[in-house]
């Protein structure tokens, strides 16, 4: 069998299957979906474009896909977050390093931004299409693909790609200038690429805090093409895996960077979200002094409550040896903030873009020098500005500003992942089988609109990993059930209900 794909190194590949079968048996709510659809095959024709973190935990997830059915090509949804070793296992599978006869992988570590945008081109690029046969779902991890193809198929539309905005303009940034630029040439190649893309396309599940809010905006104007499912606010999802896998990750990542000692310093968490639960959790576990900034007064009173200093960034400057930005938002650490830091201050950011961090003016400060310490790690030497009273000092920038758990270190462990993937995997066979159910009024079960997989889903989730840590879950009685007005087999929970 012959098929494109590119990786760094296919001789990588038994490293990585070693990696993926010790995975397996710690993800066991992915193995226990293999088991329940194994004769059902629900993803058989289902051709999904897959863009996220394509690490070893991802291994197992496409190869839960294609064991149900599933036709895939994979791309990473970050330059830096690949394991190509996962990604060499995944495109040989059964076959042999000669003659791969797994699923085509676009994926390495270290690609360049233009590398990035071309895998996200490959993924949605059949060979089949001509004869129908494009892809028909999307998986995603913070909306790229699901970008790649609405922009695409707005611009056909429009008849042209906007001019590449200019440096001072409101929305340059150079990752957008490359992405118009890959848009430019598809079109140009091949003038209703997007649209019949699109067209194609029967649902997308997102996997990340920052894809759904793009969906979201999407739907409110109208302008979502096909139905999605919000993978992200499952609550086995983020109340899991952005806290649990944030707790375990955040350090990981930190250490294998830096290997500097936490325990003693003082950390600087933005934002108190679910990510940022985790993260100023993980450090004070540490026992670094942890101090938290926010926006929201809810979330600031949350971090207060649970023992935390909650501080405007610039009261803290003087005081943070580490800063970790864990928002979603941009523009929270800026050149101006980061010139006021301690000597040696580490910088990293784990939300999903790098725009939280503002690196483009970090190198814009005059003198400013930038030395690779390793890969992913770079020491900013900041010179002495006497004007503004800016000592001359080094930052220590992890990943570039991009998310560092997948860039220093290996993202989250395949537990965690687990609970995450097996509403990915349940979420696109909800989206793939159900594309055309209609109730007696001619309704589509599935709008263009965003969803979220109902609690009975959720609660199974979070059942298929519970004998793995040896939980004994108490059975409601017949009495208690009806006293509480709830089925014995759940849900067990009001929609409304917080966790
Ligand atoms: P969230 O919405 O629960 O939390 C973000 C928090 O940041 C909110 O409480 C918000 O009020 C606060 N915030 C916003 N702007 C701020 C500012 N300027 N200063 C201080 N606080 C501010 O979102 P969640 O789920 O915690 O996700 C955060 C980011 O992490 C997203 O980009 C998400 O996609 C990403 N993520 C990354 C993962 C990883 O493995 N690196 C895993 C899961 C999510």
């Amino acid at each position: 069998m012959t098929f494109d794909y590119k990786v760094a190194d296919l001789s990588l590949a038994e490293a990585g299957r070693h990696q993926i079968r010790l995975a397996e048996h710690e993800m066991p709510g992915l193995m226990a979906l293999r088991r329940e659809f194994a004769d059902t095959q629900p993803l058989a024709g289902a051709r999904i474009a897959g863009s996220l973190h394509m690490t070893v935990q991802t291994a197992v997830l496409i190869e839960t896909l294609t064991a149900l059915g599933a036709e895939v090509r994979w791309a990473s949804c970050n330059i830096f977050s690949t394991q190509d070793e996962a990604a060499a296992a995944v495109v040989v599978g059964k076959g042999t390093v000669e003659e791969p006869a797994g699923v085509p992988v676009f994926a390495w570590k270290n690609e360049s931004l233009e590398d990035y945008w071309w895998t996200a081109t490959q993924i949605l690029t059949w060979p089949g299409q001509a004869e129908g046969l494009g892809p028909n779902m999307i998986l995603d991890d913070g909306g790229d693909a699901t970008m790649l193809v609405h922009k695409g198929a707005e611009f056909e539309a429009l008849g042209a790609v906007p001019a590449n905005p200019q440096e001072g303009d409101a929305d340059y940034s150079h990752e957008y200038t490359v992405f118009l630029d890959t848009l430019r040439a598809t079109i140009e190649s091949e003038p209703q690429k997007w649209s019949a893309i699109a067209a194609g396309i029967r649902g997308v599940t997102e996997e990340t805090t920052t894809g759904v809010h793009r969906l979201y905006q999407l739907a409110a104007q109208g302008k979502l093409l096909f139905p999605a499912i919000n993978v992200n606010d499952s609550v086995t999802k983020s109340k899991f895996d952005n806290k649990y896998g944030i707790r375990h990750s955040l350090p990981d990542g930190l250490n294998r960077a830096t290997d500097v000692l936490i325990g003693g310093k003082v950390a600087v968490v933005c934002g108190y979200g679910d990510v940022g639960k985790g993260a100023a959790e993980a450090l004070r576990g540490q026992g670094a002094r942890v101090i938290v900034t926010e926006i929201d007064p809810i979330c600031a009173l949350q971090a207060a409550m649970d023992g935390y200093q909650v501080a405007k960034l610039e009261t803290v400057l003087g005081q943070g040896d580490i800063f970790i930005t864990t928002t979603g938002n941009k523009d929270v650490i800026m050149a101006r903030h980061m010139a006021g830091m301690k000597h040696q201050a580490i910088v990293g950011n784990i939300g999903h873009f790098d725009n939280e961090i503002d690196i483009a003016g970090l190198a814009r400060i005059p003198g400013v020098e930038k030395i690779e310490i390793k890969p992913q790690v770079h020491e900013w030497v900041v010179p002495a500005n006497e004007a503004e009273g800016v000592e001359k000092h080094s930052i220590i920038m992890l990943s570039e500003g991009r998310l560092l758990n997948l860039g220093n270190a290996t993202g989250h462990p395949s537990f965690v992942m687990s609970n995450s993937f097996a509403n990915q995997t349940i979420a696109q066979i909800e989206l793939f089988t159900k594309f055309e159910k209609e109730d007696a009024e001619g309704n589509r079960e599935y709008e263009n609109e965003v969803y979220v997989l109902p609690k009975i889903l959720d609660e199974k989730v979070a059942r298929l990993h519970l004998d793995a840590l040896g939980v004994e879950l108490t059975e409601l009685t017949k009495g208690q059930a009806e006293y509480l007005d709830i089925d014995v087999a759940g849900p067990y929970k009001p929609e409304q209900y917080r966790y």
